[in-house]
């Protein structure tokens, strides 16, 4: 089956979107829908336009719906695309509420049509080494995980920074690295512990940590915040730490550098050496014995994030599973959802 996309939405992810799915085999975007017909100025020539979604669903030409519109609309698209018999591709967060989602999900189910949410974070190059590192054991037994975001000019924009079109970073960033750990960590998450902010914006989270206790005695935490202000010439800070009894390991930056580190003589008694820092002496926090760090390069990874749609598009010929499922976008939202209850009472909440 050849996907024939409609576009629902041509601003940020709707040109990203477009210009992705060009190099695409077996996908063409044959119609794009805009309420704002400004947008739809530099809109490729060959390709319908319309600025009603309704008659973007009524074009028999397209079989899938690409929803990027704005969170607060995601249910109404989604309903209305199953009920015209499209597939669906929806941006993240698929819903603003659980409840909302299991709408959507019960009249796609009703009318027997594909859908999968764009979280193609599952691609990004330093998750998938920090996965490659946990999945095969590499720094041994688990114990905690970190992943961590920081922005440097305390900036949110256009609708991200109004709740009532579903802004804020929780469900802004926060949807993608509460995926990435989900899809990493297996297991029950027993409780969830967080604090959410808004620390410069008024009415939205503009920052977040959260603890994830799993059953199998890992600690997660992702930490994300838009106002870490420095005069670094630098836009962000994105880390990655895991640490287990046999070393650990650093991934820093998209385009990932870091390290996975061990020592030679593990639950050696070493007689303490006392060594004088600027923190006073110390024979914990002072520098190892000649010799005993040993420092491994990071697994290669070869990700980009147009496997995403490699796998949509195989899914949707029955050739592949959805690598995102139904169920584990409705667990994302259900943990985003704990992250609110934990923030609000200053308790952690049980979850599974
Ligand atoms: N997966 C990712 O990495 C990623 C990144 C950014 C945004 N997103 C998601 O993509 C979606 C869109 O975000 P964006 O940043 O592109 O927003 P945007 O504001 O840049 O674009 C949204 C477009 O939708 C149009 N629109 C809004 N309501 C409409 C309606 N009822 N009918 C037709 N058009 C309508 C707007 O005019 C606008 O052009 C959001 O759900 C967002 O969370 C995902």
């Amino acid at each position: 089956m050849q996907i024939q996309f409609g576009v629902l939405g041509y601003g940020f992810m709707g040109h990203i979107h477009t210009d992705m799915i060009k190099g695409l085999e077996g996908a063409k975007v044959v119609a794009i829908c805009d309420n704002d017909p400004t947008k739809l100025a530099d809109a490729p020539k060959d390709i319908v336009k319309y600025t009603d979604m309704d008659d973007l669903f009524a074009d028999e030409n397209v079989n899938t719906v690409l929803v990027s519109i704005s969170n607060h609309v995601h249910k109404e698209a989604v309903i209305k695309a199953a009920r015209a018999g499209k597939h669906i591709l929806c941006e993240k967060p698929a819903a603003m509420s659980v409840k909302e989602f299991d709408e959507m999900i019960e009249v796609v189910k009703e009318c027997g049509v594909n859908f999968s949410v764009h979280q193609q974070r599952r691609w990004d190059k330093d998750f998938r080494i920090s996965k490659e590192v946990y999945d095969k054991q590499m720094v041994g037994d688990v114990f905690t995980i970190q992943s961590k975001l920081y922005g440097f000019n305390g900036n949110m924009h256009d609708w991200h920074i109004y709740p009532e079109f579903g802004g804020g970073m929780l469900y802004d960033w926060g949807v993608h690295l509460i995926d990435q750990m989900l899809w990493m960590v297996k297991g029950k998450i027993k409780t969830v512990y967080a604090d959410l902010r808004n620390v410069i914006n008024e009415n939205v989270d503009d920052y977040f940590k959260i603890i994830l206790k799993f059953e199998h005695n890992i600690t997660a935490e992702i930490e994300l915040g838009t106002y870490f202000l420095t005069n670094k010439e630098k836009w962000f800070e994105k880390h990655w730490f895991i640490g287990g009894n046999k070393g650990s390991m650093y991934v820093d930056g998209f385009e990932p550098v870091g390290q996975i580190v061990r020592t030679s003589q593990l639950l050696e008694n070493v007689p303490g050496k006392t060594t004088m820092t600027a923190a006073g002496p110390t024979r914990s926090f002072g520098p190892p014995p000649e010799g005993r760090i040993i420092v491994e390069e990071l697994p290669d990874v070869n990700v980009q994030h147009s496997m995403y749609f490699d796998n949509f598009i195989k899914a949707m010929n029955g050739k592949e599973d959805f690598i995102v499922t139904i169920e584990e976008v409705r667990r994302v939202l259900r943990l985003m959802e704990a992250v609110r209850e934990s923030a609000k009472t200053g308790r952690s909440v049980d979850f599974e």
